[in-house]
């Protein structure tokens, strides 16, 4: 499921998400103090929608570098940065066309000009980047993807400075109230078996906190945080990639039933004048000095 090409194909609709992940990355970067960094990495940035955010917050001459394994998702981060460098008051993902997104120039020297750089990488190998580079490390909702979570880790270990900070968020299974309504609703369209998505060992605090000591870090501040997931008033930009391979793949009798079965579930929660939530397990820590 995680390949980039599935990443290539949602990066179509993934601007339609991106303002709810982005409640848990805003907390992220106030608790890692972007402000005092000279050099900061966000590790699968997707479409680089906080980096204009980023940018106002950093100090003079801190350079931000940001990669993502799929090359749609950083074309549009490239094609909105070198519109926000020619216009801040520019950037929004609303003014950017698709044109614009698939002309967009990874290497344009008006990035670089303005440090800031984007590339496509893997956060399991990043021969792209040197020993004790930077300052941040970020990474929002992507280690819970990534295959081999120990080596993601030990390249992160490797390019921070001493003293550096990594800053990860992943999603918290129990406290996801949309996707375990979304799962409740594939089971019943008989779309998926039951306990198809289970909870990984780094979902608990203890899991998580052992796993980043585990590979050398410090000072570890560890916390889980719930958000809105606004739904009421989307069309149908909740479904996440995991669901949407499954989607574009069954009969059509199935995936009207599922569409009938959410649908109420959204009205069962406007009932209750509830949202759906999202959790996640939140961490920063750091690099020994
Ligand atoms: C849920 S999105 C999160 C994106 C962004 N950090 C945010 O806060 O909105 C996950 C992103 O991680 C990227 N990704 C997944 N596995 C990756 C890997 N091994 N290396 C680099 N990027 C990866 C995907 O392409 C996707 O853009």
């Amino acid at each position: 499921m995680n390949q980039p090409k599935v990443w290539d194909a949602y990066s179509k609709s993934y601007h339609n998400i991106e303002k709810n992940p982005a409640g848990f990355q805003f907390t992220l970067l106030n608790m890692l103090r972007v402000n005092e960094a000279d050099e900061i990495l966000d590790a699968g940035c997707a479409g680089g929608h906080l980096h204009q955010y980023i940018l106002q917050q950093r100090k003079k001459n801190c350079r931000l570098i940001a990669f993502d394994f799929s090359l749609e998702m950083i074309k549009i981060a490239a094609a909105r940065m070198i519109k926000y460098f020619n216009n801040p008051l520019s950037g929004q993902i609303e003014d950017i066309s698709p044109q614009e997104i698939e002309n967009a120039d990874i290497n344009c020297p008006l990035l670089e000009e303005n440090n800031y750089r984007i590339f496509q990488g893997d956060v399991q190998s990043l021969p792209q980047l040197n020993d004790n580079q930077f300052d941040i490390y970020i990474s929002n909702l992507v280690l819970q993807l990534v295959g081999n979570k120990d080596q993601a880790l030990q390249e992160a270990f490797r390019i921070l400075k001493p003293g550096g900070k990594i800053g990860i968020v992943i999603p918290v299974v129990q406290g996801n109230s949309l996707m375990l309504s979304l799962q409740q609703c594939f089971i019943k369209a008989g779309l998926i078996p039951n306990n198809a998505y289970k909870p990984t060992d780094i979902e608990t605090r203890e899991g998580m906190i052992n796993f980043i000591s585990k590979h050398g870090f410090k000072d570890i501040v560890c916390w889980n945080q719930t958000i809105p997931f606004d739904l009421f008033d989307i069309d149908d930009n909740y479904i996440f990639p995991q669901f949407r391979e499954i989607l574009d793949k069954a009969p059509k009798e199935q995936v009207d039933q599922f569409y009938a079965l959410f649908k109420q579930e959204v009205q069962n929660r406007l009932a209750l004048n509830l949202p759906f939530t999202v959790e996640s397990m939140s961490l920063i820590a750091k690099k020994p000095s």
